[in-house]
């Protein structure tokens, strides 16, 4: 006879490879899209955040796109993923936001936002605070906030053009930043005697690492930037608390407004959450698209010349060029869109869009079960030749006469359907804005850095560091 422990050793093992084998076939109604789903718990995660250099799909999505179509089935941080290149599943998915896909993120993310997240909100809540956004990030507030933007952008490169060398990542970030706490929390850098933006840095640095909180990791640093931060936030909201101000509305002022009505949903944390939340998303993706259109004006001069051509008109029409940027002047920057939007299709910022998926869904012959998360790939789209002539190239006279119909499909780099980004509209008027003042008034040579890193989010790892001086 055998002693017991075989017995259990064979138990045990025969256990595991049970489980093995459902981890690797997951129960479904119908027929699951092709894929694997790599180890157990670490899944295909290992491979999904492996670094690369290339402006191209992420290998991970390529190699698996060619060797099982446009729809696959993965594991990413312990959940089974379905990941879409597909134009229809897509926009099935953007439609039927609420309905048979719901916004999703993975947990290490929740834990590290905030569970009161924008992105984790739902129903009325949801409406409700993207209604306050709106006010802050909206075409009126925009009219007004124009001029502030110029004249920050205008500040900042009449000291880098001083500075000799300077890091257009870093640099950017600082002044969208400092701009942005301005207006949502009337925070001021110069001033304050905490460095808020400090705590972010660290934040975003351990932002997309594995999810191990002990000392010394990325992820430790990354959870304890975000502590600090909410500290400093919620210092600064009970400080206007004591102290309400009645001229300019900020954020917090509506917040507190909200806070003192009887029937509110809101709550101090939810405010604090999505405060933390809308710096973060602010300056980091704005400053990674400015830094990257630096980078590209400079290697293709011709478009740096069209832009120059464009500007230079809007100033020499107004006679003047200190008497500020009309919102008419704005709206007239044609070019610059294209230019903005060749941009941020290249950058890819934002390389997955999370849903869960609520009902069981079918899409062309296979069977999506309910609870898994699907995968949105807008690099896939950006970067598919069928749909953008030769993708890899910048080239934003492809944009002239698009069919803007037609393009929303073909252009996620904002998202789409009802989880839009509530930030487009900002973005662009930091970027055309910034624009306007760095080509009519500077000349710039790449010093060192501008090489890219992807993460697969998009990466500047040594920064991108120009000299920058005065046109003649
Ligand atoms: C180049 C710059 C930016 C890019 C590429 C970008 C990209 C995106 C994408 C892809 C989404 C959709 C996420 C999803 O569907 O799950 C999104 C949502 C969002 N963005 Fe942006 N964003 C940018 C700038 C900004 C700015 C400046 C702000 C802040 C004012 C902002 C605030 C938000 C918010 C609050 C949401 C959530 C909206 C919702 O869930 O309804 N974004 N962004
Ligand atoms: C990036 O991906 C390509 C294609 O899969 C691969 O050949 C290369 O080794 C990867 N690594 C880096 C660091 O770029
Ligand atoms: C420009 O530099 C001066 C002096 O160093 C500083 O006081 C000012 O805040 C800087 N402005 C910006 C926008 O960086
Ligand atoms: C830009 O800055 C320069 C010098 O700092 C100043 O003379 C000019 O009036 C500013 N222009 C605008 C539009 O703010
Ligand atoms: C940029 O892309 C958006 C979304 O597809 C489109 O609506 C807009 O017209 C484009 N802008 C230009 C200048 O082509």
């Amino acid at each position: 006879m055998f002693p017991p422990v075989v017995y259990t050793i064979v138990i045990l093992m025969i256990g595991f490879l049970n489980w093995l084998y459902s981890w690797r076939n997951p129960r479904c109604n119908g027929v699951l899209p092709p894929g694997s789903m790599g180890w157990p718990l670490l899944g295909e995660s290992l491979s999904f955040f492996a670094p690369n250099t290339s402006f191209g799909i992420p290998p991970f999505v390529k190699d698996r796109m060619q060797r099982y179509g446009a729809v696959f089935k993965t594991s990413l941080v312990g959940r089974p993923v379905i990941v879409s290149t597909d134009a229809d599943l897509n926009y099935l998915v953007f439609q039927q936001e609420g309905k048979l896909f719901q916004s999703w993120y993975p947990d290490t993310f929740t834990e590290i936002f905030g569970r009161q997240n924008v992105g984790s909100l739902h129903g009325f809540m949801y409406k409700y605070l993207k209604n306050m956004v709106l006010k802050l990030f909206g075409p009126e507030s925009l009219k007004k906030m124009l001029l502030e933007v110029e004249q920050a952008a205008n500040a900042s490169l009449t000291n880098w053009s001083m500075e000799g060398v300077v890091d257009v990542k870093e640099a950017t970030a600082k002044m969208i930043f400092d701009l942005t706490a301005k207006k949502l929390i009337s925070y001021d850098a110069e001033t304050s005697s905490e460095n808020l933006r400090e705590s972010f840095v660290a934040f975003i640095q351990g932002l997309i690492s594995f999810p191990l909180d002990i000392p010394g990791t990325a992820y430790h640093k990354c959870l304890k930037g975000r502590k600090q931060a909410m500290r400093v936030l919620k210092r600064l909201l009970q400080e206007r608390r004591e102290r309400p101000r009645k001229v300019e509305v900020d954020f917090f002022d509506y917040v507190l407004e909200e806070l003192q009505r009887e029937d509110t949903v809101l709550t101090e944390g939810i405010a604090l959450d999505l405060m933390f939340v809308l710096l973060f998303a602010s300056f980091e993706t704005t400053s990674l698209s400015l830094t990257l259109a630096t980078k590209l004006l400079y290697e293709h001069p011709l478009v740096l010349k069209q832009m120059r051509e464009e500007h230079d008109a809007i100033i020499r029409q107004r006679g003047n060029a200190d008497t500020g940027l009309t919102w008419t002047d704005y709206k007239s920057m044609k070019f610059t869109f294209q230019v903005i939007n060749e941009t941020v299709r290249l950058a890819n910022i934002v390389p997955g869009i999370f849903r869960k998926t609520l009902r069981e869904t079918k899409f062309k012959g296979y069977t999506i079960p309910a609870g898994w998360a699907v995968m949105v790939c807008p690099p896939a789209v950006h970067l598919d030749p069928t749909k953008y002539k030769d993708p890899l190239h910048f080239n934003p006279w492809r944009w002239e006469g698009v069919d803007t119909t037609g393009a929303s499909k073909n252009f996620m780099a904002f998202g789409g359907g009802m989880r839009f980004c509530v930030g487009t509209d900002f973005t662009k008027v930091q970027m055309a804005v910034f624009l306007h003042c760095l080509v009519t008034k500077y000349k710039w040579n790449p010093i060192k850095g501008g090489n890219i890193l992807r993460t697969p989010g998009l990466q500047f790892p040594n920064g991108f560091h120009i000299q920058i001086s005065e046109r003649e």
